[in-house]
């Protein structure tokens, strides 16, 4: 794996051979999430922080109003205009277009541009590296034009570029871990106000690593759609007899209990995992404050349970990761992490047994499924920056 070094090294060169000159470069982070997943659109609570892996973006003003772009890892290019941003079959340029008519249409003055984007971001794995894309070149722009942006503002605009650009109605924590993340810090962070707290994580003794199941999650964008539907559905029938209640952040599990036992199950299931869930971040929050990082352990694992069996969003992959090492004294905590559908399983793993947790897992996965298993160590990095002017 290049290091971040190599990386700014790499997309400089690459941007003087397309371009021909030097560029801005932003660099913008993939993201984990400890716990709390798919409550941010229920408006609950996220845990997530950015990682050392991430997209770099070279970017560099144009006279006119053409849009040209290069993908460094995937060699692929698309060419586009202000004027005239239509989604592009390749998928990649849509996360870049999608921010510049999110700005477009909010009425920031923007001209024609060329940018290099490239990272190192595992891509389908759940790290986020579409939103760290977004981020990216939120952040570019931002700096480019001399936009006057916030930071919240920027994650919004990145959001809303997935959302409605991309299609995906994804909640806002992918793009605020990305912006907002700080070394050895996870963000707390409450989807309803958007009030959010650092809390230190400690990883002396502990190592953080992902197992990739290597099914790419191409489900995910209409299930996730539908997951979406399904908690919406549950909070009209709940308000029929609770109105306070606006989002599932507002109802508990009695509420649950008592409005959708007798519904269609899966609007109950997903209800019911939903209310635990955000419940379950509470107490995790306390286990980190205390430094029980063996009780946070736990309510990983639960998650996990519940993401599988009531959320429907696992995958058997994910599912015999997260049991396999649940066997394993190395580690502390696991389950699977983001959308879901594939990507990647979470591990909070004793520093000291990593390597041969590694060599356990991956014997076992290549056994069972007959292609290898990707792992990756990550550290918890700072959010997006720029690198250079
Ligand atoms: C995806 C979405 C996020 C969040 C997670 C699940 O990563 O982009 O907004 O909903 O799934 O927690």
């Amino acid at each position: 794996m290049p290091t971040s070094a190599d990386m700014v090294t790499l997309i400089r060169q690459l941007f003087n051979e397309h371009f021909g000159k030097a560029g801005l470069l932003v660099r913008s982070p993939g993201r984990i999430n400890l716990i709390g997943e798919h409550t941010d659109y229920n408006l609950g609570f996220v845990l997530p922080a950015a990682i050392d892996k991430a997209i770099y973006i070279a970017i560099k003003k144009r006279e006119d109003r053409q849009i040209r772009l290069v993908a460094g890892d995937l060699e692929q290019q698309c060419s586009s205009s202000l004027d005239a941003l239509e989604s592009s079959e390749l998928q990649w340029p849509n996360y870049i277009l999608g921010v510049v008519q999110k700005m477009i249409q909010a009425g920031y003055p923007l001209s024609g541009f060329e940018a290099v984007v490239m990272g190192d971001v595992p891509l389908g794995a759940g790290l986020s590296s579409s939103a760290a894309v977004e981020c990216a070149t939120a952040f570019a722009l931002n700096s480019l034009f001399d936009l006057g942006l916030e930071k919240i503002q920027m994650v919004k605009l990145a959001q809303k570029a997935e959302n409605e650009f991309v299609g995906v109605q994804c909640g806002i924590m992918d793009q605020f871990a990305s912006m907002f993340g700080k070394k050895q810090h996870v963000i707390k962070l409450d989807c309803r106000s958007l009030e959010y707290a650092y809390m230190p994580f400690d990883s002396s003794d502990v190592r953080i690593l992902l197992f990739d199941t290597g099914v790419k999650h191409s489900l995910a964008s209409t299930e996730y759609n539908l997951r979406r539907q399904e908690c919406e559905a549950g909070v009209a029938i709940i308000r029929k007899k609770f109105p306070q209640v606006q989002s599932l952040r507002d109802a508990d599990l009695t509420m649950v209990e008592a409005c959708l036992s007798d519904e269609d199950p899966k609007v109950y299931m997903r209800c019911k995992y939903m209310v635990e869930e955000i419940q379950r971040l509470q107490e995790a929050c306390v286990d980190l404050q205390q430094h029980d990082l063996g009780s946070f352990g736990k309510k990983m694992f639960a998650t996990h349970e519940g993401l599988s069996k009531l959320y429907e969003v696992s995958c058997p992959e994910a599912d015999n990761l997260v049991k396999w090492v649940s066997e394993q004294p190395a580690v502390m905590g696991a389950r699977m992490m983001g959308g879901g559908f594939g990507g990647c399983t979470l591990n909070i793993v004793r520093k000291e047994m990593a390597d041969s947790l590694i060599n356990t897992i991956s014997d076992l996965f290549e056994k069972t499924y007959h292609y290898p298993l990707k792992t990756y160590t990550v550290s918890i990095d700072d959010g997006t920056s720029l690198i250079e002017n």
